[in-house]
């Protein structure tokens, strides 16, 4: 029986409690009335009566040893259960942090409200590539070689192709490239409008940028007029701007229209008046547009006798610029949040 007294005293040692489940394990064992000790207790009306007494004395000792322990383990446990509380408390009734939802970028915000109005009339929206060869963005929309337009829209060349001028590939200038390729893929009625990113090498300041944004509009069907592109671009004028906003068209000339005509409308700044926006004329520019040259038409493989459409291209940043009073381009690109916020919930 001492044997097992010395193994018990060696367990309690070898023992250690971390937590309250196993501060329970520690007293089923050894404290409580099922545990070892009274085990052995019991064992005592076994052992001889002369060894009893000093057997008992050992088992007392041994049962304090036990209690001993089991108040120290306790008192951990305690311990440890109360640093865990004493963490800073946590207020539920504070308000949250408002958690910053982002803003519409005002491009963006333009960009879709166009889609919106012309889609309401019947225009679907089409991409084409930013990267694009020269004849998709020159050659096609009857740009000569050497013609001087193209020294107009400064371009960014990616890639020469000495064998073929029209495999050059370069940065768009403009949008009219989608022009081409929807002629080229699709059988008219063709009523599509395409929004996009173009590029030219331009010295970036407050009135230039070398990468901005156009959207590009086609109708191609049977007996379409310029009264058609009159009265679409009128629609449009009405729902983009300010009521009582005066339209004019003006003549004008692009390789790929004929005729073709600039539509300005009168100044949204100054209402006609004349400011430092409208450069004292009380107009403002806000699209080139015409009906398509018959030979582009038969440049994409449709029969220019049969069909014919006109097509216009405006820029967003000038729109915008318009509605939001906007003057300096570079704001659109350098994520000044102080910029970005006055669109909040616009
Ligand atoms: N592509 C022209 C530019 O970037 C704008 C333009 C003018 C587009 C007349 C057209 C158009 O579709 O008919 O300056």
């Amino acid at each position: 029986m001492l044997e097992n007294v010395k193994a018990i005293y060696e367990e309690i040692n070898q023992y250690n409690v971390a937590s309250k489940e196993e501060l329970e394990q520690f007293r089923m064992r050894f404290i409580s009335r099922k545990g070892v000790i009274t085990e052995l207790f019991d064992g005592l009306k076994t052992v001889p009566a002369d060894d009893r007494r000093a057997l008992g004395q050992e088992l007392n000792g041994l049962k304090n040893f036990a209690q001993e322990r089991f108040d120290l383990f306790s008192q951990q446990v305690e311990e440890q259960q109360t640093s865990a509380n004493s963490a800073p408390p946590v207020d539920l009734t504070l308000p949250t942090i408002p958690n910053l939802t982002g803003t519409q970028h005002p491009l963006s915000l333009v960009r879709q409200r166009i889609i919106q109005i012309f889609e309401r009339i019947g225009f679907n929206v089409a991409d084409g590539p930013e990267i694009e060869s020269d004849w998709y963005n020159f050659g096609a929309l009857n740009f000569p070689d050497n013609h001087p337009a193209r020294d107009m829209q400064d371009t960014f060349f990616v890639a020469k192709d000495s064998s073929n001028p029209s495999n050059d590939m370069l940065l768009r200038t403009h949008t009219s490239n989608v022009q081409i390729r929807l002629m080229e893929r699709q059988k008219p009625p063709i009523r599509s409008i395409m929004p996009g990113r173009v590029y030219r090498n331009e010295t970036i300041s407050a009135r230039a940028h070398c990468m901005f944004h156009q959207v590009e509009g086609i109708y191609i069907d049977r007996n379409v007029g310029f009264k058609d592109l009159k009265d679409t671009l009128y629609h449009f004028v009405k729902e983009m701007f300010e009521p009582g906003t005066q339209i004019r068209f003006r003549p004008s000339y692009f390789p790929f229209t004929e005729p073709s005509a600039e539509i300005d409308i009168s100044c949204q700044i100054c209402g006609g008046k004349g400011c430092n926006i409208c450069k004292h004329s009380g107009w403002v520019e806000i699209a080139g547009s015409g009906m398509v040259d018959p030979q582009v038409i038969a440049n994409c493989g449709i029969d220019p006798e049969e069909f014919t459409g006109f097509a216009f291209g405006m820029g967003i940043e000038r729109i915008t610029q318009l509605k939001y009073v906007v003057n300096d381009l570079r704001l659109y690109t350098e994520n000044d949040v102080r910029f970005l916020r006055q669109f909040e919930g616009l």
